[in-house]
């Protein structure tokens, strides 16, 4: 959710630090801040409510000349999004910024309260920070201060402090990302919660793992060093070379990211393809089918959870495995029913969503193989997991997530083709590159004829509702097209399995609500049907279905038409390419910041 950049080194750790925020903004935007050690040794604290732009302007021309800095954008739990409870929190005695939530703040703020300490801000991350100035008053060193305070907060966090009086940077995490780095040839050594922030600017990562306390010193022979919470030395991090520069991405010539995102798709698709059917995914691939799990527990958030519904139709129908398909936040807490010999499998873009993991830390609990599908390489969900599919979209940087579903649904089944045996035999495994090829081709033509469904969303984006309806493969589809409509474009919109709606929902019908039918060559009778309930009702009919349907042109008010011939299973994935651009153009015309829209952060990384 928040995003953190620390930075110690010669270079001007000021400007490194706002390079790394900028990266990360997309994780969090309800406002921005640093705090530096300025030349004169002293400790400086800026911080903005709003966008980083707001920050930048505030600071004014550089440069700041600063070799130790410590940076931070908000995404708000705890206290309004204002000036006072952005981050970073600091006095004279060290500064700090958080990730996370302290679920016991409340009784740690009435303790504080009575040692004298003054609350300024409405956050939980102040207590953070008298739990230090408190135990560095006792007399403790910074680190045994730090040591101290993490051993007193409750909930997953990750925490990174600034000590003004050796301009060192601390870093400790329960649950939450946190990654350091080293540039061996500058001297420098940065901290971040996202690999992405520091891509580019070291040659090392190192994952520490939970209540390990990273030390970053440049006073040190060794730049970055790892300590245990009893003070003992510690190897329990992972060390990666890890080349993430060409991951660091620009809009290119298109207005939003997401825009950009969604024109990616034809060759994500086609690189997909060889990695795993004759590329470096093989290896991979064959790992994660090593073993026939009894029943599948496909668990993911948002998005991810609307591509895991797809996945699980295909594994269900092609290899008759159960698969119970599970949302994160709900599976952690049910007592789901978990054989020895039953496999858990999350999906999910980021790898480090709150609920995604810890349903992957159950299902481990439990003694349960664990795979992942997912894009970011060395995320958590990877680290943690078994076995690992990437799904190699690149880097998403737009919060609503287009290329990961796409990528996510195919990865999967190209899992479920692999385990049915498909890929071992030639023939057929000719016959699924081919059909990867042609959505490609048809993903390639839609995108070529945008202007149709901009011209489609400039008359339909005023309207007071928006039921998506779908039935079969098309179900989860509806309802990843609502979702896509309503975060990016603030209104009203719903996904229904078209034969739902009689029993309830059809009561919103009127010449206000449009309803964007998902009609392919499943179910097409009853599905038409279901569109003809609402026209009734004169509600306004949106549909895309198959090219040339005399008969839903004529009982549509816009018809978008496809080709779905050949392509068989993967036609769902066409269908919400047409989801993606409507949303994307009704926002659009809308005036939405698309790329970063209200309330919402690219990575839940708290509960
Ligand atoms: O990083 P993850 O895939 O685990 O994220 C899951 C959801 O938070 C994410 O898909 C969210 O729903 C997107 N904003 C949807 O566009």
């Amino acid at each position: 959710m928040c995003g953190i950049v620390g930075h110690l080194g010669p270079q001007n750790s000021v400007e490194l630090v706002l390079e790394g925020l900028k990266r990360l903004e997309y994780r969090g935007y309800d406002s921005a801040g640093v705090s530096f050690i300025d030349e004169r040794d002293v400790l400086q604290n800026y911080k903005k409510s709003g966008k980083l732009e707001n920050l930048i302007g505030f600071l004014g021309e550089g440069p700041f000349v600063a070799r130790s800095c410590i940076g931070h954008t908000r995404w708000a739990t705890h206290g309004e999004v204002n000036d006072t409870n952005s981050h970073p929190h600091s006095n004279d005695q060290l500064s700090m910024v958080h990730n996370g939530i302290i679920e016991n703040a409340p009784a740690l703020k009435s303790e504080l309260s009575s040692e004298g300490f003054e609350f300024k801000s409405q956050t939980d991350t102040e207590v953070f920070l008298g739990l230090m100035t408190i135990n560095l008053k006792k007399g403790m060193s910074f680190r045994e201060a730090v040591t101290a305070s993490f051993n007193k907060v409750e909930g997953n966090s990750a925490f990174v402090l600034i000590d003004p009086d050796t301009s060192d940077i601390y870093a400790v995490k329960r649950c939450a990302p946190l990654v350091c780095g080293i540039n061996e040839g500058q001297s420098e050594v940065l901290v971040s919660s996202d690999p992405y922030a520091l891509a580019g600017l070291v040659d090392k990562l190192y994952f520490p793992e939970d209540e390990v306390v990273c030390h970053l010193s440049s006073g040190n022979k060794n730049l970055l060093n790892f300590y245990e919470l009893d003070g003992s030395k510690t190897t329990r991090y992972l060390s990666k070379i890890q080349d993430l520069s060409a991951a660091v991405s620009d809009k290119g010539d298109f207005d939003h990211y997401m825009h950009k995102e969604i024109h990616e798709q034809p060759e994500l698709i086609r690189s997909l393809t060889h990695y795993y059917f004759a590329g470096e995914g093989v290896p991979a691939l064959e790992k994660a089918i090593k073993e026939k799990p009894e029943n599948i527990h496909l668990v993911a958030c948002g998005t991810a959870y609307y591509a895991g519904l797809v996945i699980k139709d295909h594994i269900e129908k092609l290899n008759r495995i159960h698969c119970h398909a599970e949302l994160g936040s709900e599976f952690r807490y049910k007592n789901p029913i978990l054989g020895k010999k039953d496999l858990g499998l999350f999906i999910s873009q980021s790898g480090e969503t709150a609920d995604t993991l810890a349903a992957q830390s159950l299902c481990k609990t439990n003694n349960l193989k664990t795979m992942s599908i997912v894009n970011v390489d060395g995320s958590t969900l990877f680290r943690d997991c078994d076995s690992n599919l990437l799904i190699r979209a690149g880097v998403e940087v737009g919060v609503a997530s287009t290329k990961a579903f796409t990528q996510q649904v195919l990865t999967g089944m190209i899992y479920s083709a692999a385990m049915n045996g498909i890929l071992d035999n030639p023939d057929r495994k000719k016959d699924m590159a081919a059909k990867f090829s042609l959505l490609a081709e048809r993903v390639d033509k839609i995108l070529s004829e945008e202007n149709k469904i901009e011209s489609i969303a400039s008359e339909i984006h005023n309207y007071k509702g928006y039921f998506y309806t779908g039935r079969g493969v098309y179900y989860p589809i509806a309802l990843e097209g609502a979702l896509k409509l309503k975060e990016i474009a603030y209104v009203h919109a719903e996904g229904y399995a078209s034969g739902e709606l009689k029993h309830g929902p059809i009561a919103l019908i009127d010449e206000e609500m449009v309803n964007v039918a998902l009609v392919g060559p499943e179910l097409y009778d009853k599905t038409i049907s279901n569109i003809q309930e609402i026209k009734a009702r004169k509600g306004i009919i949106v549909t895309i279905g198959p090219r040339g349907d005399e008969h839903l042109k004529e009982i549509s008010d816009h018809f978008i038409e496809l080709d779905f011939d050949g392509l068989d299973e993967l036609s769902p994935l066409y269908v919400n390419i047409v989801d993606q651009l409507l949303a994307y153009f009704i926002a659009k015309f809308k005036g939405t910041d698309i790329d970063k829209p209200r309330n919402l952060a690219k990575s839940v990384t708290v509960e």
